[in-house]
């Protein structure tokens, strides 16, 4: 009999894709996965713990959670309720103390057990934690990807980071950096591309670290993987996320300019542009070494688009400091970007230092941040109007008749057409911008189709 699980996502794209593998390893023991938690059989909330109030967000819902279970127990029925995650990952302890009505607890690291886990939930009262970072791979153990997650697809090569930011939780919950084996992700895209999907972002805490084993024993580097998956048939277009500078090596910078399928966009974090505050962060690079990366990039392909994350008020930063990131981000020019107020994150380094800056120099910070981002990446859609540019669409827009598509540059491209054209890419004539996306018409007759080459896809 098919049981309802229902999966609530937060997070990072890694949250997103081990929430899809969940699904996996749970649906041989009957789970179909449900938009709704009214009724489910089992319920999972894939936390995220990297910013602010994420325990309390978590308790929360766990608090409307418990009403549904009580109902569902009222009707003799069962729901299991389980957090994952890494807000699991560092107070795995804390949620079975707070909640004890949470039947399974586990961390990243782990869900390839989960049929053992309900199954010991089932057996026994309390609950079952585990948020070891076992020996052995999870990737290793879990089922062969359902191929289910459409025409653009997350792949995760790399996960866990060694890199130690001093405000990050990521190498405390992920724990220490790992590759999965080349052989095993080429031919996991290969099945996906054999189930549709035309779009492969390959996936990492901290991806361009990636050193996996290839099928002769040899390692290969995330440059020489992105050439191995541009020989696929079928896979039209390859991305990549997230990315340190301190990764960024010569093989992939000259990828960007090889490669058809390598799409012309990166998401590159800085985190800031003063020296000093990189150096507090334990960054490993300076604002002129991101800045040279940022040049040799461009040089080798002049399209490329750039994107990337920022930190305002990390303790000790001064409006001097501050200032500095307003002229990085003025000497780099991003197409978008992804901006935070500074917060402490138990058990990191930078959370107990003295010199925290108060909340309203972090918002000011922030909001003249974020108007410098703003007008840069509206100049860069606005560039775009009367472009004709190559989309992928991936599914229907919000309005009738509305189909919804990514740009080379990662640009969300709206048109009026219809839905046979999803999984294809068409040509798009851009006639609007807008601050997060851009609206066009598509031209007829020089569509891709989906059993097509890849030819016709660069940027
Ligand atoms: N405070 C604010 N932002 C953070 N990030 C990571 N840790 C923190 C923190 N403690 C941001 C970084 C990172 C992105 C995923 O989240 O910019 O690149
Ligand atoms: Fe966190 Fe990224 Fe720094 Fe790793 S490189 S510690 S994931 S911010």
């Amino acid at each position: 009999m098919s049981k309802k699980l229902f999966i609530k996502t937060w997070g990072c794209q890694m949250n997103v894709y081990d929430s899809a593998r969940m699904a996996d390893v749970l649906a041989p023991l009957g789970y179909t996965p449900s938009d709704e938690p009214d009724g489910a059989d089992m319920v999972i909330l894939n936390t995220c713990h990297i910013r602010e109030k994420a325990a309390e967000k978590v308790f929360s819902e766990l608090g409307r959670l418990r009403h549904m279970k009580d109902e569902k127990a009222r009707q003799g029925d069962r729901m299991v309720l389980a957090v994952a995650g890494c807000v699991a990952q560092a107070e795995g302890e804390e949620i079975v103390a707070r909640a004890p009505f949470v039947d399974i607890v586990f961390g990243p690291q782990t869900y390839h057990t989960l049929p053992e886990m309900v199954a010991k939930a089932h057996r026994a009262a309390g609950a079952v934690l585990n948020t070891d970072f076992p020996a052995e791979s999870k990737f290793d153990h879990l089922p062969e990807d359902s191929g289910g997650q459409g025409v653009s697809a997350f792949l995760a090569v790399q996960e866990g980071c060694d890199k130690f930011c001093t405000f990050c939780v990521v190498p405390y919950t992920r724990g220490a950096e790992f590759s999965r084996p080349a052989f095993q992700v080429l031919a996991e895209a290969k099945r996906m591309i054999a189930n549709g999907t035309r779009e492969i972002n390959l996936l990492g805490q901290n991806v361009n670290a990636y050193h996996g084993e290839a099928a002769d024993g040899s390692t290969w580097s995330l440059a020489r993987l992105i050439r191995e998956l541009a020989e696929i048939d079928g896979l039209a277009r390859i991305r990549y996320t997230t990315s340190h500078p301190r990764d960024l090596q010569d093989d992939l910078i000259r990828a960007h300019a090889e490669v058809p399928q390598l799409m012309p966009y990166l998401h590159l974090p800085v985190q800031a542009g003063s020296d000093r505050i990189l150096a507090a962060m334990n960054r490993k690079h300076t604002a002129d070494h991101y800045r040279a990366i940022v040049d040799k990039l461009r040089t080798a392909n002049p399209d490329l688009a750039l994107s990337g994350d920022f930190i305002v008020g990390f303790p000790g930063e001064s409006d001097a400091d501050f200032a500095e990131t307003l002229r990085l981000v003025n000497d780099v020019t991003y197409a978008q970007a992804y901006s935070f107020k500074y917060s402490p994150r138990p058990g990191t380094p930078a959370s107990t230092e003295a010199r925290q800056v108060p909340e309203e120099v972090k918002s000011e910070r922030l909001a003249a941040l974020q108007q410098l981002l703003d007008a840069q990446q509206a100049a860069f859609n606005a560039g775009f109007v009367g472009r004709t540019v190559p989309v992928l669409f991936d599914r229907p827009g919000k309005r009738p008749g509305q189909l919804m598509g990514r740009s080379p540059h990662m640009q969300s491209v709206y048109v009026q057409a219809s839905e046979r054209l999803v999984g294809t890419i068409a040509d798009v004539r851009i006639e609007a911008a807008y601050a997060n996306s851009l609206a066009g018409t598509v031209e007829t007759g020089v569509y891709v189709s989906r059993t097509g080459h890849s030819a016709g896809v660069s940027a």
